[in-house]
């Protein structure tokens, strides 16, 4: 009993390897504790080793059938490897034996939901509501399931509360937060600003998504919507900005929070933070400047959007008086409101001033952060060489514009691969979906290192390598990834076309919006199968021709005006866009999120190579390559259901036939690209 109670204290404090030694010692002084086997089997679970916890596990029931703990744990394991009937039938096992504990009728709904029956999946997440009312993670899987079954309210409902009754539980606030996104406000609601305020707030949760909703929120603020109504329609007077009413609107935290944090995809939002921008810079020269907090705050959004507004000669003037001014002993007002135009980083020698918590936060972002990549950038190790000259031309944009910039990585409970694949594709015979619990994995033109941080994040227990010809965006990336503390993952420079020379080989490669910036997107698509191993499984997001016309309009347009692809010509190439009428079949490329940033704006409509497919394309692809197709994947499976409808004759949904009618009936289901697996022989 000593040695498991020991061993439980070790593993709380996360020391696993001595708790399971402890265990160990505790089963062979009295291998009849079923209790001893059952503390053996998580820790090893945690350890990654399920073969071994589902021995200890097994042991632990043999001991004690009617143990309910034993039963849920393996449950989880069986779980974790994809074996989802056996975990159906142990959760089965533990409701039984234990009717009134809530956990196991959570678990008993994930696999529910996992093995394609959400009915029953909300069935048991109610079940584990009504016995205990405060379990936020039941909640959470309700507002999965109840998103997915098309019940948004319901969910976003479900998902508040996961957020309020564990407010740590940083996956609830992302699930909130991607709900909340859909929605827009007609009249105020406290409690929604409330809890809006404290979703911005939450440090590592990716809030980009939710900026419109949480400004339409902002637009029926008693004390905001009618002082930026005000301002908005210029009736007040330059020195009145930053007093009175519209003071207090554009100091409300909500406000700052918001363009402190988050890219507001919205040409009239713009326009007034373009404005905005200018009476702070004239405010400040005048003797009438903004508060610190919200000067910072506009540098913040200018920053994220990689100083993308049009600025007048007037504006450029002052500016440059400010950054004459810029040397030691500046204020941090004025250091901030020229970071609205510049970036600090271009100017040397500066200590940074005291400035308080929002100053201190632009500093962090504009200065420190890119000193990390300079100096994260020499020592990134290059596996090939990057000859071919397209990957070189490709390699030079996003030398100069990393893309996506991201800030907060969304977060994700831990969805080891075999249930992942399982969960995603139900109708398949599991025989087809086999995947180790501790994969090797590639991600091929991982960028900035989103993806990869999420990969890595999902599956703990795998090792990742991510690769990209653009050392700015692997900088990018080892920063972000070293800060979310990512330890499971390697980043190298390296040519897709050229990686068939590296030794490693792979279970998972997951290439998403990479293969169509290639000359020949094929050949690197060949390269990336022969790195999996035999039964392997790929990834791929490709662009849809569909999906992308307004961007393939837009991309003409520009093509035929010869924008170039620096700072001006960008400017240039968001103004002629704009200015299109409404009708324009490129016009509606000003309500994409990239439109708002300039990385976005290059890779969204001024890429130098883009690749598009259709689903015949894809379909004779997969059949020369003499792959498996494992089917699409949406996050939100509305559109799969839907499919589903239309074509009951296909739950499998691989019909390439049936797809190209969906596609054609609607056609912007692949607008964030065909995302979809596939599968190398065994043989
Ligand atoms: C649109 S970004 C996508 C980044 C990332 N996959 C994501 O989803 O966030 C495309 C990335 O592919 C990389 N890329 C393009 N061609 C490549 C090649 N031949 N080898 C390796 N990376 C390449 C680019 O450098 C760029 O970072």
């Amino acid at each position: 009993m000593y040695r498991q109670n020991f061993g439980l204290m070790l593993a709380e404090a996360g020391d696993l390897a001595r708790a399971e030694r402890e265990f160990g010692e505790a089963v062979a002084l009295d291998p009849s504790s079923a209790d001893a086997h059952n503390c053996l089997g998580k820790a090893r679970q945690r350890l990654g080793r399920l073969d071994e916890a589902v021995a200890a596990y097994r042991e632990a029931l043999r001991l004690a059938p009617t143990d309910p703990g034993a039963a849920n744990n393996l449950g989880t394991c069986l779980a974790e490897r994809g074996d989802l009937r056996g975990a159906i039938e142990c959760y089965r096992r533990a409701v039984a034996s234990a009717p009134r504990q809530a956990m196991p009728h959570n678990n008993l709904g994930n696999a529910l939901q996992a093995s394609g029956d959400p009915a029953a999946a909300v069935e048991s997440y109610r079940r584990a509501i009504e016995i205990d009312p405060q379990l936020a993670m039941a909640h959470h899987n309700l507002a999965l399931v109840l998103r997915d079954l098309g019940d948004g309210y319901g969910a976003l409902e479900a998902s508040r509360r996961a957020a309020r009754l564990e407010p740590g539980y940083r996956p609830a606030w992302q699930l909130f937060g991607e709900l909340f996104a859909m929605g827009r406000f007609t009249h105020w609601q406290p409690d929604f600003g409330a809890d809006c305020l404290r979703l911005l707030a939450q440090p590592d949760v990716d809030i980009a998504a939710a900026a419109e909703a949480a400004f339409s929120l902002l637009l029926v603020d008693p004390q905001f919507g009618p002082a930026y109504r005000e301002l908005q329609a210029g009736n007040a007077a330059a020195g009145e900005w930053f007093q009175g009413a519209p003071l207090a609107a554009l100091t409300r935290p909500l406000f700052l929070l918001l363009i402190g944090n988050a890219l507001i995809a919205d040409p009239g939002v713009e326009a007034f933070l373009v404005r905005l921008r200018h009476i702070a810079l004239e405010g400040g020269r005048q003797g009438v400047p903004p508060p610190l907090p919200l000067a910072c705050a506009l540098a913040q959004q200018c920053f994220l959007n990689e100083y993308l507004w049009p600025e007048t000669a007037d504006e450029a003037r002052m500016v440059a008086a400010l950054e004459a001014r810029a040397r030691p002993g500046a204020s941090p007002l004025e250091l901030a409101l020229l970071a609205a135009y510049r970036p600090l980083a271009r100017i040397e020698g500066i200590p940074k001033p005291e400035g308080g918590e929002a100053f201190d936060a632009l500093w962090r972002r504009q200065v420190e952060e890119p000193r990390i990549e300079a100096a994260l950038r020499p020592a990134i190790p290059a596996l090939t060489a990057v000859e071919d000259a397209t990957s070189r031309m490709v390699q030079r944009q996003y030398e100069e514009n990393p893309y996506p910039r991201w800030q907060r990585a969304p977060s994700n409970v831990p969805f080891p691969l075999p249930l992942m694949l399982r969960s995603i594709f139900p109708h398949l015979d599991p025989a087809r979906l086999a995947a180790p619990d501790a994969p090797e994995i590639l991600i091929a033109g991982c960028g900035t290192g989103r993806h990869a941080a999420i990969t890595a994040s999902l599956q703990p227990h795998a090792r990742v390598l991510a690769v990209d010809i653009s050392r700015a965006s692997l900088a990018y990336a080892m920063r972000r990834c070293r800060e979310l503390g990512l330890s499971n993952l390697r980043f190298a420079q390296a040519d897709i076309l050229r990686l068939g020379e590296i030794e490693e080989r792979f279970d998972l490669v997951e290439s998403s919006g990479v293969l169509h910036h290639l000359r020949e997107p094929l050949a690197g698509w060949r390269v990336l199968l022969g790195l999996l191993k035999p039964g392997g499984v790929m990834k791929l997001g490709l662009y849809s021709e569909l999906a992308r016309r307004a961007i393939v309009a837009a991309r003409e347009v520009l093509a035929a005006s010869g924008t170039g692809t620096g700072p001006e010509g960008i400017r240039a190439a968001r103004q002629s866009l704009f200015s299109l009428p409404a009708e324009h079949a490129a016009r509606p490329v000003v309500k994409h999120r990239d439109f708002y940033s300039a990385s976005g704006v290059r890779d969204l409509v001024l890429h130098v190579q883009e690749h598009r497919f259709t689903i015949d394309g894809l379909s004779e692809a997969i059949a020369a390559l003499g792959v498996e197709f494992l089917g699409f994947e949406f996050a939100d499976r509305r559109p799969l259901h839907a499919y589903r409808k239309r074509f009951p004759d296909d739950p499998a949904a691989l019909d390439f036939a049936h797809w190209r009618i969906f596609e054609q009936e609607h056609p912007d289901t692949f607008f964030g690209m065909y995302q979809f697996w596939i599968r190398k022989p065994s043989g």
